[in-house]
């Protein structure tokens, strides 16, 4: 276990979320010697049920919380010394039908989180920030991948508000000394994913016979990340990273969105072999794409793996099966989800007129 003198507490904003929720249940695995305390507002994609089983419930604790609420930030910062921050609006699609929420939580509420770590400086020794690739905006075919150093181009109201929070970050770290870390990452699937997201819509989707709506040519490439990966690079960085610094987090894979659906209509073939749905690939629907669609992404990743030796350890494709057998395996937290009215009102936002 790497020296880790200065970490104690760790406050994990969004951790009732699809990362954060992964990254708490990894961190109480591999570090005996830390608290972490759990801040969410639990909005439609946060849920205390992405929490149960965590390995040592005795050093976890929750606090409902919304990182606009200054006050209700002082409150649970008390006896924390590292933040990690992953709350945000998270859903590109969404951020286009509803980009103010977003500008709220994702600037305002790391603006709130900011303010409060710079006025307790003596006890935050670190602010760890949560990015995403989509801050460099969309890459040709030929370009080569992105290193730590490109210029942010973001495209959607949600990149635009996730880069409007990695600026106030790195400002805090030069104007108030703010030990910050920022790791910026591709795309995660993995257990625990909301529904709403291309990998469990399609494997929730395809097991139920219905359409799987690819946007427009179905040719965007996203490098895809199984989320324990995600989850250790951070855990490195907190360890040995360096403060100030930010760390490209990918797998290293350039699969077309279709080629990913594809993949996953064969392994429910497999799961599912009896199933009437079988191909499931008979299931894929081109719908109207995405406004202002990103193309593609891809990080280099060569900073992380030089400097704090991290490396992913899922294979895309073992990934994706265990994905499915994920989501089959837990039907009851998917169906709270998938009968939602608010999920099945999304569905109609997002879904209805498109395929219209
Ligand atoms: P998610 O939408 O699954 O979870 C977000 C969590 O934040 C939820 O638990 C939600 O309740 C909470 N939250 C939202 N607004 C809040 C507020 N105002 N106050 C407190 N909590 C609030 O998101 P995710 O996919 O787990 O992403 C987590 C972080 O990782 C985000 O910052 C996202 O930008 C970043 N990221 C995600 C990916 C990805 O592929 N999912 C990739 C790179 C970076
Ligand atoms: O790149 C990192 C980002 O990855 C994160 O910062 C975001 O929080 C996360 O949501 C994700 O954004 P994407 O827009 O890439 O993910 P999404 O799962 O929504 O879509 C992946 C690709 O699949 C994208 O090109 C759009 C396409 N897509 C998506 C949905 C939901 C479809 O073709 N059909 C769909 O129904």
């Amino acid at each position: 276990m790497v020296n880790w003198p200065d970490v104690r507490r760790i406050l994990c904003t969004g951790g009732a979320g699809f990362i954060g929720s992964n990254f708490v249940r990894h961190l109480l695995a591999v570090r005996a010697d830390v608290e972490v305390v759990t801040f969410d507002a639990l909005t439609y994609a946060g849920s205390r049920e992405n929490l149960r089983d965590l390995p040592d419930e005795g050093r976890h604790s929750f606090a409902l919380g919304d990182i606009t609420d200054r006050a209700a930030v002082e409150r649970v910062l008390d006896g924390v010394d590292t933040i990690v921050h992953f709350a945000a609006e998270s859903h590109v699609d969404r951020s286009i039908a509803s980009p103010g929420a977003f500008v709220h939580t994702n600037v305002t509420g790391t603006f709130t989180l900011l303010e409060a770590a710079r006025a307790r400086a003596a006890t935050i020794t670190r602010f760890h920030h949560v990015s995403t690739d989509e801050v460099y905006g969309t890459l040709a075919p030929d370009q080569p991948a992105v290193t730590e150093a490109a210029a942010y181009a973001p495209r959607s109201p949600y990149a635009a508000s996730k880069a409007a929070s990695d600026h106030l970050v790195r400002a805090y770290a030069t104007t108030y000394g703010l030990p910050i870390t920022i790791s910026t990452c591709s795309n995660n699937y993995g257990p625990y994913q909301f529904p709403e997201k291309l990998i469990p819509l399609m494997i929730v989707n395809g097991a139920l016979g219905k359409p799987l709506p690819i946007y427009g040519d179905g040719r965007q490439i996203r490098d895809w990340l199984h989320v324990e990966d995600h989850c250790a690079a951070i855990v490195a960085i907190l360890e040995r990273g360096a403060v100030g610094e930010t760390y490209h987090v990918g797998g290293g894979n350039q699969p077309t969105n279709l080629a990913i659906v594809e993949a996953l209509c064969a392994l429910l073939d497999a799961r599912y072999p009896t199933s009437p749905q079988v191909p499931h690939a008979q299931l894929i629907t081109f719908v109207a794409d995405r406004p202002g669609h990103d193309r593609r992404y891809d990080l280099d990743v060569g900073k992380i793996e030089r400097t704090l030796g991290w490396r992913p350890r899922h294979q895309l494709v073992d990934g994706l099966r265990a994905t499915v057998a994920w989501y089959a395996e837990h039907g009851a937290w998917l169906a709270a989800i998938r009968d939602s009215d608010d999920f099945r009102r999304w569905l109609a936002l997002n879904y209805e007129e498109r395929r219209s």
